[in-house]
């Protein structure tokens, strides 16, 4: 049986494969971010380094930082209650969560099992999913499958992450980038709407050492001598980072839109994680967007990875952004290399 999805002005990919199943949309999205706040002038107090350096270079003025006591499940946690109330949802009907992070408050068990107790979702299966910066994208491809397929009908995506815990505060390089949050949302079938309507996504393993954290893993366990070597912190190539970004994501919008016969004058925003205003600006110039159509709010949070995508959505929703039935347009990028981009109807 098929179901009663409106005509639109594009074409839902998933009619080329006899579709006649369910669609999947987000029913409510929220987020959390944590109080303390670190400016550039505080920066400026720790590295060699200046306001203006830090805004020409990368567009952010401030970010965020948990408190010692929170971890990633606890503004995971609290971002998924949010998203739980605005969907009027209980936790006992979530029937699955998966948690988007790089920095989960241990290697195992899952950040994703910890939301699941914090949070009362008793009849849930949990996860985790690392694909850096670009998890939350990669989350909802695979909270996707679980709806359309019947699986489950309620599924929470999370990104979260404490990335202040694994930069190193020396290294003026990477220190002034990065801030704490989490972002999540709630995944469901909602009737005459077509929802999630593509994600592209890829990789590159070829390029891994441009960005990672060496240590702790099998390769280098904590060691005295990889603690002294400063391995069990964020290393990344700037330069060869943000030309990379650039590449990947503008490539795959093109991708996506095309695959919707869409032009991007159809597309109401656009929500690119939020890594650096001038990846931003260069990616919307070459998708040929007005700067009206960008959402930016890394200003005020710096890249939050897996967090990045989910804390914008949430605001531009609060900020009247974006309306039901709006055409809107994710992109990621992050460590692997991964991207991707996704389509989505309101
Ligand atoms: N303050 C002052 N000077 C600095 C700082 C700083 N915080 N950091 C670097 N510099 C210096 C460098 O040492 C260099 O000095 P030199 O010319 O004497 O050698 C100079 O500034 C220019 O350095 P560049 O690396 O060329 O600066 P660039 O314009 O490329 O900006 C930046 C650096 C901001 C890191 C940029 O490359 C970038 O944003 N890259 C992408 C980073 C990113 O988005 N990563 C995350 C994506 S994936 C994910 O989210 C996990």
């Amino acid at each position: 049986m098929s179901f009663a999805i409106p005509p639109a002005e594009f074409k839902n990919p998933r009619a080329e494969h006899d579709f006649v199943g369910r669609t999947c949309s987000i029913s409510a999205v929220g987020a959390y971010v944590p109080e303390r706040r670190l400016t550039n002038a505080d920066l400026e107090k720790m590295v060699e380094t200046s306001d203006e350096w830090i805004v020409s270079r990368t567009g952010i003025r401030e970010r965020r930082i948990a408190a010692d006591n929170e971890m990633t499940s606890d503004m995971a946690a609290k971002a998924a209650c949010q998203v739980l109330s605005k969907a009027n949802v209980s936790a006992d009907q979530v029937q699955l969560i998966i948690v988007a992070t790089i920095t989960p408050d241990m290697p195992f068990p899952a950040t994703a099992c910890l939301v699941q107790d914090k949070i009362g979702a008793t009849n849930a299966a949990a996860f985790d999913l690392e694909a850096a910066c670009s998890g939350f994208i990669y989350g909802l491809e695979i909270g996707q499958q679980f709806i359309m397929s019947r699986t489950y009908d309620t599924v929470l995506v999370i990104g979260a992450e404490k990335l202040s815990s694994i930069i190193d505060w020396k290294d003026r390089d990477t220190c002034v980038l990065f801030g704490d949050g989490a972002g999540a949302v709630l995944m469901q079938n909602r009737t005459n709407t077509h929802g999630l309507l593509t994600a592209c996504l890829g990789s590159d393993g070829s390029k891994a050492p441009l960005l990672s954290m060496p240590g702790g893993g099998c390769q280098h366990p904590a060691t005295p001598e990889s603690v002294a070597a400063r391995l069990h912190y964020l290393k990344m190539d700037g330069r060869e980072i943000f030309k990379n970004a650039v590449n990947a994501m503008q490539t795959a919008a093109k991708n996506a839109l095309a695959r919707c016969d869409l032009d991007i004058s159809q597309i109401k925003c656009i929500i690119p994680h939020q890594a650096n205003k001038r990846i931003l600006i260069a990616v919307g110039e070459r998708l040929g967007a007005n700067s009206g159509q960008v959402f930016m709010n890394l200003d005020r949070y710096g890249n939050t990875s897996a967090a990045s995508v989910a804390i914008a959505l949430n605001e531009a929703v609060e900020r009247g952004r974006i309306e039901r039935g709006d055409l809107i347009l994710m992109l990621v990028f992050g460590a692997g290399l991964t991207w991707g981009a996704a389509v989505i109807e309101w």
